[in-house]
């Protein structure tokens, strides 16, 4: 595919973990040697607040005989970086600043800079997250890279004057004490969002917009938008200036892309690099999850809600529309429906 011309895959299928070309690797818990997690990194950050960093992971069922207390591990926050996690399957207990709840498929979470967390999996837990911001993350892959490279020089893994430089790379991650909490329901826990309990709905023909997190909890970057796709219904972009990355979270689309068409299940990543002209088109119903998406949806719908409300003739006049979206930066450039 496109790996070696862009440096990821336009489509990236993490259901698809024997032919995807990500290297998934198990991290086992030091104590008692049962795995906790198999991750990979598929995707590396990228530019200013490290975008598009996402980490595929199984969040590995806790041991049969280990209590809730004794499961969670590194409970710990970060200073700068944030970060947006889709349960896409499995339950989990989760832990933000003082408070537990339960987490499970179809559940989406949003923990932001200076939120204390921790996790302990009921079941093996599908953890998809982009991490932003996130220096210590991204460093500590790298690092640890670095790190088996010059063993086989004959550095010691443990080489103290090596692990003090390593520490002082990033600091963005503050292991905490283990957690003390009160247990409260899923729906009461800020970090835990849901495309069914939005924070803004804004239906139209053929597709549903729907926001997640807001601009404020990433830090000024982006904001989460979830766009529910009819059967049919299709977008298309031109020479546009920002790079697309959507996650295709259910359902079925087809990408358009280079004159080549690729059919798009749930639980993919779609890359789309910048100035390349592309269309979606959902051949069933389909969540698509704009990532990273630097365009300022939250306004320019809520405005063009107003319109719509109250002076809908103005839609009438192409102008209108032209200039909503450029003052938001949103390029896209057709959609399938009356609205256009
Ligand atoms: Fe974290």
């Amino acid at each position: 595919m496109s790996m070696t011309e862009f440096g990821y895959d336009f489509v990236l299928d993490l259901e698809d973990r024997e032919h995807n070309g990500i290297n998934y690797f198990t991290r086992y818990n030091v104590n008692n040697g049962e795995p906790e997690e198999v991750m990979s990194v598929a995707l590396d950050a990228e530019g200013p607040h490290g975008r598009y960093n996402m980490c595929d992971t199984i969040m590995c069922k806790m041991p049969t005989g280990v209590t809730v207390d004794e499961a969670f591990k590194m409970c710990h926050m970060h200073e700068f970086g944030y970060e947006t996690f889709f349960v896409d399957s499995g339950l989990m207990h989760l832990y933000v600043d003082g408070k537990v709840c339960m987490v499970k498929t179809g559940d989406i979470i949003q923990l932001q800079a200076g939120q204390v967390h921790a996790m302990a999996s009921e079941e093996d837990v599908k953890w998809r997250g982009w991490f932003h911001d996130l220096d210590s993350f991204h460093n500590g892959i790298q690092a640890g890279k670095v790190a088996a490279r010059l063993a086989k020089t004959g550095v010691p893994r443990d080489d103290p004057e090596f692990m003090a430089a390593r520490m002082a790379t990033g600091k963005d991650f503050y292991l905490c004490e283990p957690p003390v909490y009160d247990r409260i329901p899923t729906e009461e826990m800020m970090a835990v969002r849901h495309p069914d309990r939005p924070l803004a709905q804004f239906d139209f023909e053929g597709f549903s917009i729907r926001q997640i997190t807001r601009r404020c909890e990433n830090a000024g970057v982006s904001e989460l938008i979830l766009c529910r796709m009819e059967p049919g219904f299709s977008f298309s972009y031109g020479y546009h200036k920002l790079r697309e990355q959507y996650y295709v979270r259910t359902g079925k689309v087809k990408l358009e892309l280079f004159g080549d068409e690729y059919i798009v299940t749930g639980g993919s990543i779609i890359n789309i690099p910048i100035l390349a002209p592309f269309t979606i088109t959902a051949i069933e119903q389909s969540d698509v999850y704009d990532i990273n998406g630097q365009a300022n949806w939250f306004p320019f719908f809520l405005n063009l809600e107003s319109i719509r409300k109250k002076d809908p003739d103005r839609l009438n006049d192409p102008e209108t529309l032209r200039f909503l979206k450029e003052k938001f930066n949103v390029e896209t450039a057709a959609i399938s429906t009356s609205l256009r």
